[in-house]
């Protein structure tokens, strides 16, 4: 059976960026399904030779390995390219008489929307009309990018629209954190060990915190950001999913219904989040970036607290933040436990002493690292931190695969794990809708610092400080 791929909005950044790139190693490594077929669907009139040498010189550009030669000549006609109008319905007849030529016979196809979000409502629509999500000849399968929605009650009605034509089994909506296997390490971390879990709970666990820290400003993204801000960009999605990993129940089975849920019931178990506990920061000079509104108020940073209301995690905080312009890219999870309760080493030198903390790291650093206590050498009894690392690459020989390859697989393949349900973008949007609805305007802080004060302020007050990044 041919496997078909066509990607809506070819001729945007991702494409070239991320998506060919890892088709590309997947077929490098000899993984892309047999009888692929890539077609690219947009606006500009391309020729597929056209597409073939962007998509070359993307992956020229784009992908850690480079291009080999011999693969590809075996990829290169695998892409093709047709020119058409997302808002136009003939333009679906056409596509779809297009893909009959190229693909010859019956077909599984899976729809990649990498458009801009005001597409995916038409898109979704104009598929379903045409007969496109039907899935008698094949499979049909329809992957949107973020941001899905961007408030509860236009997430809800886009999940109506789309609904309307395609079943939930269709749908594999993106969050390309969900694909670094840093963040898929943490559930095998967790459940694939017998010594972690059953220390994972509050009698252990002092706080968790969530630090996902960017170099970069909002740069040429700036049109789109202002109208975005890091509690939709970020916080919404990738935040909490890096929370649904790190603090989830463990799922019956490792099948995509399973977890899923588990993660919907941890994001139900948040308590509703008190603005108190929130700080909301914009770098200096934002405001006067071209395409940003002037005075907008719209955050690129923000540091919070919240509480998960269930048995494991009752009364333990959980400190996240996230911004841009930041000192340094850092994406990493740090879980704190408690001082031992009792200290019969007389010595101790605090200065040198913290407590037991496991730390995730999630990008660029891929691995995790142990603190604990240990005896200075030649002393009677001064103890002091040290630690066990685990790196990624240095055990794999490879650098790690980028998100997208395995997330394009797993949506040809149909393994949803990885793809955000329904039920999930609603709460997490229940959570963060509050925040984004009415903010207070933002505090400004300096471009290459962690964000306001007021940042480390909400630990300091629980005696807490932000871990080292
Ligand atoms: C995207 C956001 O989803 O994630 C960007 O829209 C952000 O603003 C990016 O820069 C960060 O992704 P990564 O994988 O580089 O941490």
């Amino acid at each position: 059976m041919v496997n078909t791929i066509v990607i809506f909005g070819a001729s945007g950044d991702l494409t070239a960026r991320k998506l060919v790139p890892a088709l590309y190693n997947l077929m490098r490594k000899g993984r892309l399904p047999a009888n692929t077929r890539i077609v690219g669907f947009a606006r500009r009139s391309y020729t597929h030779e056209d597409f073939r040498k962007l998509m070359r010189d993307g992956v020229a550009k784009f992908s850690e390995s480079g291009i080999d030669e011999q693969v590809w000549a075996g990829f290169e006609p695998l892409l093709f390219y047709v020119r058409g109008e997302l808002d136009k319905a003939e333009d679906y007849t056409m596509l779809d008489g297009a893909l009959r030529k190229i693909e010859g016979s019956a077909a599984n196809r899976t729809y990649y929307l990498s458009t801009a979000p005001e597409y995916y409502t038409p898109a979704a629509q104009a598929l379903g009309k045409v007969g496109m999500a039907n899935e008698t000849e094949g499979f049909r399968r329809l992957v949107i990018e973020k941001p899905f929605g961007r408030d509860l009650a236009s997430a809800m009605v886009l999940n109506d629209a789309v609904h309307a034509h395609w079943a939930e089994q269709q749908l594999y909506r993106i969050d390309h954190y969900l694909g670094k296997e840093t963040a898929q390490n943490i559930l095998f971390f967790r459940f694939a060990n017998a010594l972690f879990e059953p220390v994972w709970n509050r009698n252990t666990i002092a706080n968790v915190q969530i630090s996902v820290a960017e170099s970069v400003d909002v740069g040429h993204r700036a049109g789109y950001y202002d109208t975005s801000g890091v509690l939709r960009d970020m916080f919404q999605n990738h935040l909490l999913q890096l929370l649904s990993l790190v603090a989830m129940e463990p799922p019956y089975s490792f099948n995509a219904d399973a977890v899923r849920t588990e993660k919907v019931k941890l994001l139900s178990a948040v308590r509703a989040i008190d603005t108190d506990d929130v700080v909301l920061g914009q770098y200096r000079g934002y405001a006067e970036t071209p395409g940003v509104t002037p005075n907008s108020t719209t955050p690129t940073f923000a540091a919070m607290r919240l509480f998960v209301d269930n048995w494991r995690w009752r009364g333990v905080p959980f400190y996240i933040r996230c911004g841009k312009a930041m000192p340094k890219k850092a994406s990493e999870i740090t879980v704190q436990f408690h001082e031992p309760p009792h200290t019969m080493f007389t010595t101790v030198n605090v200065a040198r002493m913290r407590p037991n903390a496991i730390r995730m790291f999630i990008a660029p650093k891929e691995g995790i690292n142990l603190t604990f206590a240990s005896k200075v050498p030649d002393t009677t009894q001064e103890a002091r931190t040290v630690s066990m690392s685990f790196d990624f690459n240095e055990q794999n020989g490879e650098r790690l695969p980028e998100a997208y390859e395995r997330l394009l697989l797993d949506a040809m393949l149909g393994d949803a794990s990885l793809f955000i349900r329904s039920d999930e973008i609603q709460r997490a949007w229940e959570l963060m809708d509050p925040l984004v609805q009415n903010h207070t305007a933002p505090t400004v802080y300096e471009q290459g610092s962690w964000g306001p004060s007021e940042s480390t302020a909400l630990l300091k007050r629980e005696g807490v400080t932000w871990i080292q990044m």
